[in-house]
This record gives C-alpha cells, sequence and structure tokens, in this order.
C-alpha cells in the first residue's frame, strides 16, 4: 500500500473529512445506487476546499523553504487564492495574488474575501501573463530582502496531487468501516490537481471505484492528457514506476456549458435540488456542474452497476454570492 507519511503536511487537523450519504437525493431523483458525498468543503482554512489538501503539502514546504511572501494566481473569483491567502496568514505570510480578470465594481464572493484577509491584488485582466507577473512580484520581493514562493494555480503539481491521494485513501477507509463499496465516484476537474491525485490514490487504495472528472474548462482530450500528464509525474515523484494513458482517463465535457465560470441551467437546477434535499451548498463554477453531470447519469441508468456512488464536494459555495442574480427566483 502507497505510504505517503514521510512528506510533511502543515496541519494534519484538516482532515480526515466526513463520509455523508445523501438519502433524499436519492430518493429525490429515484436512482438505484446509494449516494455519498466526501465533505471536503469542511476542510476548515479559510471557508474550506480541495485546495486545503493540496496546501497542506504545499505550504509545508514553503515554510521548510524559509518562505515569508507568498504569490499566486486564477481567476478572479478563485477559490485557490482564498485558501492559499488563508493558509498565508494563518502561517504569518503576506501573500499577493495575481487575478486573471479585472476588477468588477463591487467585490463579492472570493475577491470579498482576499478584501478582508488583506491579499497585495494585481488585476492583469483576462489575457495578462500570470507567470511573468509571478516572477516580477518574486524579483521585487528578493530585492527587498523577502523570500518569495511561488504556487501555481490550483497548486496542482506533484506534491500538492498527493492530497487527493489522501483524500481517497480516506474513503477507501470510511467505506470500509460504512461497509459500502463505490464503483464510481465524481469530481469537477480543472488545474486536473484534484482529479490526478484521486485516480492515484484509487488505483493505490481502491481499485474498484472508477474516477469521473468533469470538467470545467476545456474539452475532454485536452482534460484527459492534463490529468494524465499530472498523474505521471506524480508517480514519477513518487519514485513509483508506472504510467497511465490518456485513454484511462474518465472525463465528462458536455456539463460545463464551453465557458469556465460561467453558470449552466442544468447546473443551477443541481443546486438547487442538493441544497432543497440535503441542506448542502454546491457553487456555480465547480460544484453544480460537476453534479449535474452526475445527475444526468444516474437519471440515465448508466452508473446502475455500482451500489454506491461518490461525490467529491470539492467547496466553492463563496462563488454563489458573486452570482446571486440566478437564485433571485424561488
Ligand atoms: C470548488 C472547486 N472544485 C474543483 C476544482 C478543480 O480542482 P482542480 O483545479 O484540482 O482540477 C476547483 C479548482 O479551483 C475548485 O475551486
Amino acid at each position: 500500500m502507497l505510504d505517503i507519511s514521510r512528506f510533511p503536511r502543515v496541519s494534519p487537523a484538516i482532515c480526515p473529512t466526513p463520509l455523508e450519504e445523501l438519502p433524499r437525493l436519492r430518493k429525490a431523483l429515484g436512482c438505484r445506487p446509494r449516494l455519498f458525498a466526501k465533505r471536503d468543503d469542511t476542510t476548515t482554512v479559510g471557508l474550506g476546499g480541495n485546495k486545503n489538501r493540496k496546501l497542506n503539502f504545499v505550504m509545508a514546504d514553503a515554510l521548510a523553504q524559509g518562505a515569508d511572501v507568498i504569490i499566486t494566481t486564477a481567476g478572479v473569483q478563485s477559490n485557490h487564492c482564498r485558501q492559499t491567502l488563508a493558509w498565508s496568514r494563518r502561517l504569518g505570510m503576506d501573500c499577493h495574488l495575481v487575478l486573471t480578470g479585472d476588477e468588477p465594481k463591487v467585490r463579492q464572493g472570493n475577491l470579498l474575501i482576499f478584501t478582508i484577509m488583506g491579499a497585495d491584488l494585481h488585476f492583469i485582466g483576462e489575457n495578462g501573463d500570470a507567470e511573468g507577473v509571478m516572477e516580477q512580484i518574486a524579483e521585487q520581493e528578493r530585492r527587498r530582502g523577502r523570500k518569495p514562493y511561488l504556487v501555481p494555480i490550483g497548486a496542482s503539481v506533484p506534491l500538492g496531487v498527493l492530497g487527493y491521494v489522501e483524500s481517497v485513501m480516506e474513503v477507501a477507509k470510511q467505506a470500509g468501516e460504512a461497509g459500502v463499496q463505490f464503483g464510481h465516484a465524481f469530481l469537477p476537474t480543472g488545474s486536473a490537481g484534484t482529479q490526478a491525485g484521486a485516480e492515484i490514490g484509487a488505483r493505490e487504495a481502491y481499485p474498484v471505484m472508477r474516477i469521473h472528472g468533469v470538467s470545467v474548462s476545456r474539452d475532454a482530450a485536452g482534460q484527459k492528457a492534463k490529468v494524465a500528464d499530472l498523474v505521471n509525474q506524480t508517480y514519477a515523484f513518487l519514485g513509483i514506476a508506472k504510467t497511465v494513458d490518456a485513454g484511462d482517463i474518465i472525463v465528462h465535457d458536455e456539463y460545463y456549458g464551453g465557458t469556465y465560470g460561467v453558470a449552466t441551467q442544468a447546473g443551477i437546477e443541481a443546486i438547487k435540488l442538493v441544497g432543497r434535499t440535503e441542506g448542502l451548498l454546491l457553487d456555480p463554477v465547480y460544484t453544480g456542474k460537476a453534479m449535474s453531470g452526475m445527475i444526468d447519469l444516474l437519471k440515465k441508468g448508466a452508473l446502475d452497476d455500482a451500489g454506491a456512488v461518490l461525490f467529491f464536494h470539492t467547496g466553492g459555495s463563496p462563488a454563489l454570492f458573486a452570482q446571486a442574480e440566478h437564485f433571485q427566483k424561488p
């Protein structure tokens, strides 16, 4: 069995996260498999989410390197930036966020939280050169005598991927304790670290569970290649002589509506259904779209070969407040 305990983490306290059954959602859908959520939205730091699992390893590396200022990048409503900023503050570090987009008139959702936690914000427009700007900021900080640490988008590097290997290892144990067997698991996939980790975790610790990535930003061929590449980099990083091909990875690209960040009607309906049946909050950019895919396949009976199906709740609900226009009517 794969052992990742040799890699330092900042805080073992953020996991394990709960595994919860969703019986009312199952009843509402009238589906055969039992449904469960892995509550990675409850990973305590900065309102929770999947990035905390990755940052648990990545920020430990920043600490080990003596960093005192963190620099990262993503969109203006980034959950990744929120969690990275929260970790930086908890570790007494400053934090620059390089945001690919323009500054909106009103600060809401994640952007509101960046303002409250006091990050240095750099709006670089949709097509700005995020990596170039991060390097420039790092250079300025070095000249001031500081020690910057760059966290790539989504913390989707092999060290961060370990966070999702760990999540699946938890699932394997929790499923055994609960007496269920998951045949399928769903998660949103963007910068690919979450799916890459889940793929390795499943192969090493729970091979009966097939991982379904629901793409939030690119076509299935592109996303499969991205996930496979990161799986292979991580296997190499772990010193495990294994590789996967893009063809071994499952990605669904018909549920994100063709544009990252823009809500779909099915996603909005999924958010309402899960809110009204289970009291769980999803989001319009990631988990609502992933849930709409899982619901569609459940309704088609495509997952009926499994006794139970798992949904990785990766967080993201602060984005609801930045897209409140979709929820004004009951
Ligand atoms: C809530 C949420 N779910 C899923 C993802 C996708 O994870 P990954 O970037 O590791 O593919 C993100 C990434 O930002 C996210 O914020």
